[in-house]
């Protein structure tokens, strides 16, 4: 949504200015102010205890990795820094924004934040899902935020400012759950351990989507494991440049209208 300005003058004249929607606009409120950094390792994951258990690909979960590399995994943690296709079939579930080779000891931080009670983000998920869809009664009890703001690739110089910044967003209420990939600025999609050039680009580029682990039931989001990946801020499953939304509660992934995602298909639009 794009934000307006009416600035008044002296003489009564006004001017109105008005923004095209941002990077901004795309991602949920995040940062020192809200959230707890994880260490700045290459590679690394931080195992977080849920204030709730959610409902994930048919199970129940209450421990959550948030892993350098761009994923969140749900059984161990993940170190692998060159994504590959789905389904991956070691039984770890991941939900995974932007898999690819973040060094944030170079640059940037990532961030998390769970929450019951932050009423302005419970009812700004919400207000997302019951949109996006068609649930107009959904109300959500439990938000998890998890940011990669800023971050650099592996291999790149410690001045770079080669950046990428993304978020993984998860919804639930207690039976239905969901997660929302935001992406605020996309800038390289390769480390230079996975063949990626002074740039961060070419090699085997990131991988977005969401995996259960079995070899059924994963969805993976067109152009990962392309050059076309850097413009992942231009497409979207809901309408809203630059944002994806999922739901993961049950073993099939299913997009906006209910539509299960199985393998090779293309129903996510
Ligand atoms: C929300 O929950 C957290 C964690 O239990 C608690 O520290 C905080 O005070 C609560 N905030 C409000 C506004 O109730
Ligand atoms: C969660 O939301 C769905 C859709 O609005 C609803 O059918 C379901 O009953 C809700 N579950 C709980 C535990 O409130
Ligand atoms: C859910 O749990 C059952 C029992 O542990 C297991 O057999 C199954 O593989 C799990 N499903 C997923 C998607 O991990
Ligand atoms: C990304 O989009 C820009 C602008 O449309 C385009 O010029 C560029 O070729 C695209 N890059 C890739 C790798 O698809």
């Amino acid at each position: 949504m794009g934000l307006c300005v009416v600035l008044f003058f002296p003489t009564l004249a006004y001017l109105l200015l008005c923004t095209t929607p941002s990077a901004a606009d795309i991602l949920y409120p995040y940062g020192a102010s809200y959230d707890t950094p994880t260490s700045k390792v290459d590679d690394g994951s931080t195992l977080i205890t849920l204030s709730t258990s959610i409902k994930l690909f048919g199970n129940v979960s209450t421990l959550m990795h948030v892993n350098n590399n761009g994923l969140l995994s749900f059984s161990s943690g993940i170190s692998a820094y060159t994504p590959t296709h789905l389904p991956v079939t070691d039984g770890n579930p991941f939900l995974a924004p932007f898999w690819a080779d973040v060094n944030n000891a170079l640059a940037g931080d990532i961030f998390y934040r769970q929450s019951n009670n932050d009423t302005s983000l419970l009812s700004r998920a919400a207000t997302d899902i019951r949109t996006y869809f068609g649930l107009q009664t959904f109300s959500a009890t439990w938000v998890f935020v998890a940011t990669w703001s800023n971050v650099a690739f592996f291999g790149s110089s410690s001045s770079s400012t080669t950046v990428n910044t993304f978020q993984a967003v998860l919804i639930s209420n207690g039976s239905f759950t969901f997660v929302m990939f935001n992406y605020g600025n996309i800038l390289w999609t390769t480390g230079r351990g996975s063949g990626g050039d002074i740039k961060g680009t070419g090699g085997k580029p990131a991988l977005a989507g969401v995996n259960s682990g079995l070899n059924t039931g994963y969805y993976e989001i067109p152009t990962s494991l392309t050059a076309d990946i850097i413009n992942i801020t231009s497409t979207t499953n809901v309408n809203v440049n630059g944002r994806w939304v999922i739901r993961v509660d049950k073993l099939h992934p299913r997009d906006v209208n209910g539509v299960i995602a199985l393998k090779g298909n293309k129903d996510i639009k």
